[in-house]
């Protein structure tokens, strides 16, 4: 393995999670490097449905360390609640789970502008998760940023976030209630920076001892490449890089430590929140998808839009991020369908020259398998017509398909060699 990264090739919810615990089985290190707790990977063990958001999906195998690297923007009162949920399902996260030393702490005044600026934005709004991402990027980019080193030092934490609360105050329409609001939930706050501060370590190190010594490391990527600030479907993006360039940056490495970039797509397309979505189905094959495969937003329960699957856009993620392989998620989600489609390219242009709100959709149709493909373990056992359409995909974006998941579960997984 040794250093392979987990990117998501779409909008997120990809699947990037069960990919991830996966791949971990033989993993010493599993960590993030960008996003925050925007961000829901689930992972579904018999009856139990676990979602993380901040923690990397690695902490669900006793012997992995997990990193949250500097790239993420961390929030102390979901981490701890997070971190009991985990213990309370019988994980000792205890010696396993470091933060970056310069990863940036999320306020609670970071998740109050977070839904004050997508009020404001009216018909513009991107539809956050508002959990503060936006804003706490803004405060690293300005500058002002608290960085988890910030925590050891009360005093100086506690006018930090007081020189946020005077900004705020600044703005228009801050009403009095807003302000107490706010002040109610900063003790809580404190006290969670309290709990989370001995994870505080110097994570450069860390991962570069592991590097030296040949470990096995995963890099657990969040949202997907059309959430990306540049590369994807801006504005209606998230704040950081989601794509493979941002390893290193997120977390101190070279480009020539990465062995392996593993593209996560979904066997169609998904998007919450707003923004264009050229193969997006506002009629019963969306509605199916959506229902089929369960799709509802891990982080705010929203439904997911759903249409086939975008190879104009899959073939830019491959590019951009340096795909080595594919893995294809939820395929089993298609198992009813008499006719599946693909948008092989756009009528008008390519991506990223066309603008999506502009991009004419050209589709193939594929026929259905129709039948369950949940309990094959074999990839030459899969029906003809399944093969059929796997086979296209990877045509369609000149890159080898590795993984197939056709389940939620841990064991409904097949490897091609
Ligand atoms: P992530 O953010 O990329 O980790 O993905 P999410 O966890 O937000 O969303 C993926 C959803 O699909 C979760 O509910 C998973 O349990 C589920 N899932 C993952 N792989 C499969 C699959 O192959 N088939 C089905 N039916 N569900 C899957
Ligand atoms: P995972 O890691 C899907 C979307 C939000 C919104 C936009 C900006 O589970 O794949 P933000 O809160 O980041 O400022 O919201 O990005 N979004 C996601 N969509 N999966 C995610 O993460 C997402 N994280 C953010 O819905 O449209
Ligand atoms: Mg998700």
């Amino acid at each position: 393995m040794p250093v392979t990264a987990v990117i998501g090739g779409q909008w997120g919810d990809e699947g990037k999670g069960k990919i991830i615990d996966y791949l971990s089985c033989d993993a010493d290190i599993v960590a993030r490097f960008q996003g925050g707790s925007n961000a829901g990977h689930t992972i579904q063990i018999k009856d139990k449905e676990i979602i993380l958001h901040q923690i990397p999906s690695g902490i669900l195998r006793k012997s992995i360390t997990c990193i949250l690297g500097n790239g993420m923007v961390i929030d102390p009162v979901n981490l701890v609640r997070e971190i009991k949920d985990v213990e309370t399902i019988g994980i000792n996260t205890t010696g396993r789970l470091f933060l970056s030393l310069n990863a940036h702490i999320v306020t609670p005044i970071h998740k109050f502008l977070d839904a004050y600026w997508e009020n404001k934005a009216g018909n513009r709004a991107i539809g956050t998760t508002k959990r503060g991402i936006g804003p706490a990027y803004t405060d690293k980019i300005k500058r002002c940023g608290i960085r988890v080193r910030d925590l050891k030092n009360r005093e100086n934490l506690r006018e930090k976030v007081q020189n946020q609360l005077d900004y705020l105050k600044l703005l228009d329409n801050i009403s009095n209630e807003d302000i107490e609001g706010i002040q109610k939930e900063l003790e809580p706050f404190f006290e969670s920076c309290e709990q989370i501060k001995h994870l505080a370590a110097d994570t450069f190190s860390i991962i570069h001892k592991h590097i030296e010594n040949g470990s096995n490391i995963l890099l657990e990527g969040a949202q997907g490449t059309l959430l990306d600030i540049d590369h994807g479907s801006y504005p209606f993006v998230t704040s950081s890089n989601t794509i493979s360039g941002n390893i290193c940056a997120g977390l101190g490495i070279s480009p020539k430590d990465i062995d392996k970039i593993i593209g996560v797509f979904k066997a169609y397309n998904t998007r919450v929140g707003a923004g264009p979505f050229p193969t997006e189905q506002l009629n019963e094959y969306g509605e199916y998808l959506q229902q089929k495969g369960y799709e509802f937003g891990a982080t705010t329960r929203r439904k997911r839009r759903c249409g086939w699957f975008d190879a104009e856009l899959a073939r830019f993620a491959v590019k951009v991020n340096g795909v080595d392989y594919i893995a294809l998620t939820k395929l089993d989600v298609l198992d009813e369908l008499d006719e599946i489609k693909i948008c092989t390219h756009y009528e008008n242009g390519r991506y990223p020259e066309v603008y999506l709100e502009d991009a004419k959709p050209v589709y193939i149709s594929l026929p259905g398998w129709k039948k369950s493909i949940k309990q094959i373990k074999e990839f030459d056992k899969l029906p003809a017509e399944t093969i059929n359409y796997i086979k296209k995909i990877e045509e369609l974006l000149s890159v080898p398909i590795k993984i197939v998941s056709t389940g939620k579960e841990r064991e409904e997984i097949i490897f091609i060699d």
